[in-house]
């Protein structure tokens, strides 16, 4: 997983607790890493979940609720780092559905070692969109807290309904996304 992600999940701990509380659970974390983090650098995935139950703990927040959080931190600093994503979508199903065949194709082709989850989209007639998130990972509710945050930046909240399981040993999650009238 991008080095990126794991400095951003700091600098939202941070925010959230200050930098002397987040150093304290960094110390406290058994890292391989070392619970130092370089955006260039590559890191397993494991240690986000690590860092993210810690935070948990220490926030006194569930993780789900956490990883919520970071997905709209996320969605914000992407949505600042790459405007030009964003600059012919009109809507938010317009830029969720182009996140498989657009947007991660160029993350990839910038960072092949980049771990991404898979989407497929389908329309559900006027008003709402099914997206069904499929990865190795357990980030649904990260992934959840990107939707959200996407909607919301388009100016159209939604209520998104969830379905997971598990399949070939991967993470899937159905989400019902459905604009607010
Ligand atoms: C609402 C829109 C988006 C959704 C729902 C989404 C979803 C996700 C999810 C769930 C992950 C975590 C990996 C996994 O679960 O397997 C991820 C990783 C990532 N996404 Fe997206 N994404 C969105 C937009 C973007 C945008 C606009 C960018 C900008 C370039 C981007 C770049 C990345 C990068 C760099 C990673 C990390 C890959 C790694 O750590 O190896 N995503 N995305």
């Amino acid at each position: 997983m991008k080095g990126v992600v794991f400095v951003e999940l700091i600098s939202m701990a941070e925010d959230l607790a200050g930098e002397d509380a987040v150093d304290k659970v960094l110390e406290g974390c058994d890292l391989p890493s070392g619970g130092v983090f370089t955006t260039v650098g590559n890191y397993p995935c494991s240690e986000l979940m690590t860092l993210v139950q810690a935070f948990s703990t220490s926030l006194d927040t569930p993780a789900g609720e956490l990883q919520n959080r970071f997905g709209r931190w996320m969605f914000a600093r992407f949505a600042q780092g790459y405007p030009a994503f964003f600059k012919d979508k009109n809507d938010a199903f317009s830029m969720l559905e182009s996140i498989e065949n657009e947007v991660h194709v160029e993350v990839r082709k910038l960072y092949p070692e980049a771990e991404l989850p898979t989407f497929e989209t389908r329309r559900m007639g006027d008003g709402a969109l099914e997206m069904i998130y499929s990865s190795e990972r357990p980030l649904m509710d990260f992934c959840q807290g990107m939707i959200e945050a996407c909607t919301e930046h388009f100016g159209t909240p939604a209520a998104i309904e969830r379905r997971e399981h598990r399949k070939d040993d991967k993470y899937v999650a159905g989400f019902e996304i459905r604009l607010a009238a």
